[in-house]
């Protein structure tokens, strides 16, 4: 049986920080309230308007095949989860293949919100479980600072900008992704969205002036799905493989809110030493939070290792996924560090 392991993790974060005191001085606001409700300190804003989406995803691809040490010709297909595509069309995707010289991929976009990387790895996995595929780049990247409105505090303190990228590949050991939940519920669209610049909405002066083309969220309302949402399918996934707290090495969640996060590794009966955090220096980055989790914790990950991936977002949309680590992360970022060193 062919399994999609993940061989490789690379990211791109954005050097500027926007911090709570930031904000402060923006909007009615205060560090307290943002620690204390959401778990974040600072995010990254990549402010420079020429560098869309497609410059942070090929930042992370770039990244991921140097510590893979493979060429770009070797990758077969791109699949890029994000809400901020740099453009309706081409594909995001399209633009990452010609950035990194990936000249024999295919690619596409998918859209799922804070859940498009767990959507876009288990998609991807189909292409490597089918034998179609022998490398499969799944990237996660979103500028939400884009569609995020900075007079609005309610949403402007939750979000940042990154992007984050795995590799997968053929593994028949039995490593890699085990076992995923996908879910959506469209009937709640209306609680985190941005109305204005589609079909439905196309740009005018009056979706300008309603601020139409930033995103909206009934925070309190979409706080209580995720709850149930992330906890419950988190449980499930545990459940239906057997899995008790003490066999989890790490949950990987979707970092949206510190209070979602603790509710969701309460339910699954593990301390939160065994969750990855990095929401208080990163906020909210929509599709790069995992593999952003991931590329952080890649050096105390180890060969066999279980990790439960879960995330909650609009649509909604919601998932998680069971995956058998398939390295020593430890080895593999010791020596990237060293061949960078040496290239220097
Ligand atoms: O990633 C995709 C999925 N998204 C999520 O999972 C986000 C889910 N929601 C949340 O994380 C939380 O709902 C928020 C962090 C967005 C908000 O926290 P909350 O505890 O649900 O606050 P709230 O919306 O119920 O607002 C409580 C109060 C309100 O004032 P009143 O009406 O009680 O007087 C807000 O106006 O806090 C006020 N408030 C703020 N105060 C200071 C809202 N935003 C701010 C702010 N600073 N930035």
């Amino acid at each position: 049986m062919i399994r999609a392991a993940i061989t490789a993790v690379g990211h791109f974060l954005p050097e500027d920080r926007l911090t709570n005191a930031d904000l402060e001085k923006m909007v009615d606001t205060s560090d307290e309230w943002i620690r204390t409700r959401t778990g974040i300190r600072e995010r990254r804003i990549l402010w420079d308007k020429d560098k869309a989406t497609s410059y942070m995803a090929a930042e992370a691809a770039r990244d991921l095949l140097r510590k893979r040490g493979i060429e770009p010709e070797e990758i077969d297909a791109i699949i890029v989860a994000t809400v901020t595509p740099d453009m309706f069309f081409p594909a995001t995707a399209c633009l990452v293949q010609a950035a990194i010289g990936a000249k024999n991929a295919w690619g596409f976009d998918l859209s799922a919100a804070c859940s498009g990387f767990l959507f876009a790895l288990s998609t991807g996995a189909r292409f490597i479980e089918s034998g179609k595929h022998e490398k499969v780049l799944v990237i996660g990247a979103d500028k939400m600072s884009t569609i995020t409105d900075y007079t609005d505090r309610t949403t402007c303190v939750l979000f940042g900008d990154a992007a984050g990228a795995v590799l997968l590949e053929p593994d028949t050991e039995g490593y890699g992704l085990i076992d995923s939940i996908e879910r959506v519920d469209g009937s709640q669209w209306d609680l985190l969205c941005m109305k204005g610049g589609g079909s439905l909405n196309p740009p005018t002066h009056e979706t300008v002036d309603k601020k139409m083309h930033f995103l909206h969220q009934e925070g309190r309302h979409v706080f209580r799905y995720a709850v149930a949402g992330m906890a419950d399918v988190s449980a499930e996934i545990m459940e239906r493989n057997g899995l008790t707290g003490d066999d989890v090495r790490f949950l990987v969640p979707h970092q949206a809110n510190l209070r979602i996060i603790d509710a969701t590794a309460r339910r699954m009966g593990i301390g939160m030493d065994k969750v990855m955090l990095n929401i208080e220096r990163y906020g909210n980055t929509t599709a790069a939070t995992i593999p952003l989790c991931l590329h952080d914790w890649e050096q105390d990950l180890r060969r066999g290792d279980n990790l439960v991936l879960a995330a909650f977002g609009g649509g909604f949309t919601w998932g998680a996924a069971y995956v058998k680590w398939a390295y020593d992360g430890d080895t593999v970022a010791r020596t990237a560090t060293a061949e960078v060193a040496e290239s220097a």
